[in-house]
């Protein structure tokens, strides 16, 4: 892999957008404490799973807690994704069903993620990067599952659900899709299934996931959405004015910006990210600066009490990024990315292998207003990064098994999808499983669940609503 300056610019315009989209990686992440009751361990996993017998292993990294467990209870096995951490199960709704049901809650990180690197830190290379594929991540899980089951006393014949949240929410279903042997049932949290491919392929769908934002803000205050497009209208006439002074005063920034257009890409990506982030992270405060209650009522809240659209706009981004100001003014060209746990070196692959998902910012919405329609390729950093290809959602969706076709006839999915969370609207379509009614107990199914930010469902916080109380609740197989 080499990265040249380019690829470096490129990255930046590409991540200071998809940030926007996984700003919370891990819906089990533990609300990002960084102590997990449950230590880890590792164990020796092939690297090349299409070799029988393959001497070749790399320690991978898996959490395994068995204090509720009653012989033949499910393995409530959350599948780890694209972060730096190791997700702790412990802390989800999945260890309350452990109870319950006398299960155990297992953890897998992910392959060429975290501490489970096959090749130590020469993993990226693209010759060590062949073994990164969907195929042996998979396989990766199923051999852990026979070793759990193998080890702990009791599990022999015990049930697998497998639980992911986001790109793992795309996992569980592809795991029980493809080894419906071993996942006796899936839970896709929040996972996305469309808008894959180029810009031809994606079509219309690139732009779900920008459009669904605004229309956050503008089904739970229409007053509030307007002003906030008229501060985007005032950004972009500084912007076209060439007036960075103003917009660096106005909006708290360390620098101005200028015109340039990636400035102008950077800024504007930067500036949506937080009005996402505030809608999609409802649940979380914690995760923003100087907020107690739900974060989007907060936005919607400061935004129709301050003096001014442009003021409103100055307290949403300290709202969003004041926790990374230390010298007390914001940097625009800083997301909070790999603050959040993305880990993009490898996620990068994964988006070019196997999860090409697209995302544009329309010029119809508020945000993108006076951006330039620049049609999105993800593809362009594939080739520059890697050296390689990348996918279409047609091959993805075949070869994964995770067509409409595909999806109509599957069993035991739930898929599940909160009103905050832009992910919706790139998430599983109740079209794909035809009739909401039905009689057939084995049907996957999809759960929309009013006032839940992304991934809520799966981590209870403070701050669930008695829907979110009552869907958990609902939920064990
Ligand atoms: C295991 O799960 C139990 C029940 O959820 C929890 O109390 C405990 O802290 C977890 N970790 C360990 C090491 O027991
Ligand atoms: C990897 O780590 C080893 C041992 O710490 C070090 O000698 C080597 O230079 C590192 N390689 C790279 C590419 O960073
Ligand atoms: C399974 O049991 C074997 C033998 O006791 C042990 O060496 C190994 O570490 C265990 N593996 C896991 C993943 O717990
Ligand atoms: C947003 O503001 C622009 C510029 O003032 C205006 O043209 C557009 O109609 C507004 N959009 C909405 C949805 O209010
Ligand atoms: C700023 O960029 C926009 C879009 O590229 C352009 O229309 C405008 O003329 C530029 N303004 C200045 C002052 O360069
Ligand atoms: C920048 O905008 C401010 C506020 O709208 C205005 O007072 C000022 O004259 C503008 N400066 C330039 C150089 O356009
Ligand atoms: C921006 O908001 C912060 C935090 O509320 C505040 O301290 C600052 O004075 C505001 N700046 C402007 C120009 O309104
Ligand atoms: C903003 O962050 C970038 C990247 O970390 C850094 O290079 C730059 O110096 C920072 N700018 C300011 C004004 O602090
Ligand atoms: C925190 O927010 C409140 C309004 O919600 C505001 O009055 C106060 O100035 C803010 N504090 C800081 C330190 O930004
Ligand atoms: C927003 O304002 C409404 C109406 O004043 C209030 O009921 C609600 O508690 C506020 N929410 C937050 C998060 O501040
Ligand atoms: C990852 O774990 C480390 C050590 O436990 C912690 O300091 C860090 O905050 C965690 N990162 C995230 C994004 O949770
Ligand atoms: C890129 O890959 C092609 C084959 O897919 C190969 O022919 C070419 O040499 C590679 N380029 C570099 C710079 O590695």
């Amino acid at each position: 892999m080499s990265l040249s300056s380019s690829t470096v610019v490129l990255l930046c315009a590409l991540f200071a957008i998809v940030a926007s989209v996984h700003s919370q990686a891990d819906p089990g992440n533990g609300d990002n404490s960084a102590t997990c009751p449950t230590e880890s361990q590792f164990f020796d996993q092939v690297i090349d799973h299409t070799q029988q017998s393959s001497s070749h292993t790399f320690k991978q990294q898996y959490r395994l807690n068995t204090t509720t467990f009653k012989e033949g209870g499910p393995i409530l096995f959350y599948q780890s994704p694209e972060t730096v951490n190791l997700s702790c199960a412990d802390k989800t709704v999945l260890a309350d069903w452990a109870q319950e049901l006398g299960g155990m809650v297992v953890t897998l990180e992910h392959r060429y993620f975290g501490l489970s690197l096959p090749f130590g830190n020469e993993s990226y290379t693209t010759e060590n990067l062949q073994y990164f594929t969907l195929e042996n991540v998979m396989a990766d899980a199923v051999t852990f599952m026979d070793i759990v089951k193998k080890n702990v006393t009791g599990a022999e014949v015990s049930k697998v659900i497998v639980v992911g949240g986001s790109y793992g929410g795309l996992l569980s279903a592809v795991f029980r899709q493809n080894y419906p042997d071993t996942f006796f049932g899936a839970w896709s949290v929040a996972g996305p299934f469309r808008g894959f491919g180029d810009a031809d392929e994606a079509g219309p769908e690139a732009f779900n996931w920008f459009n669904y934002a605004q229309n956050i803000y503008a089904r739970r205050s229409l007053e509030s959405f307007t002003r906030i497009n008229v501060s985007f209208a005032q950004v972009y006439s500084w912007l076209d004015s060439g007036n960075g002074s103003s917009l660096q005063q106005s909006l708290s920034l360390c620098s101005p910006p200028s015109n340039s257009s990636t400035d102008r890409t950077t800024l504007i990506s930067w500036l949506t990210s937080a009005y996402v982030k505030l809608a999609q992270l409802n649940h979380l405060p914690k995760a923003f600066y100087n907020v107690t209650g739900p974060t989007l009522d907060t936005v919607i809240n400061d935004t129709l009490s301050a003096d001014s659209p442009i003021a409103a706009m100055n307290e949403t981004l300290c709202h969003a990024y004041g926790l990374l100001a230390p010298n007390g003014c914001l940097n625009y060209t800083v997301s909070s990315d790999s603050s959040l746990g993305v880990e993009t070196i490898p996620f990068t692959w994964v988006n070019c292998k196997w999860y090409p998902q697209n995302f544009a910012l329309g010029i119809n919405t508020i945000f993108g207003q006076g951006l330039t329609p620049t049609p999105s390729n993800p593809s362009t950093v594939c080739a520059e990064m890697f050296n390689t290809t990348q996918v279409t959602g047609a091959e993805v969706h075949s070869k994964y098994k995770i067509t409409q076709q595909d999806i109509a006839d599957s069993t035991r999915i739930i898929f599940s999808e909160g009103e905050y969370d832009p992910t919706t609207s790139i998430s599983m379509p109740q079209s794909w499983l035809g009739d909401v009614v039905g009689t057939d107990l084995q049907k996957s199914v999809v759960i929309m669940i009013n006032g839940i930010g992304h991934g809520q469902d799966v981590e209870p916080t403070d701050l669930d609503s008695p829907s979110v109380v009552a869907v958990s609740a609902s939920y064990p197989p």
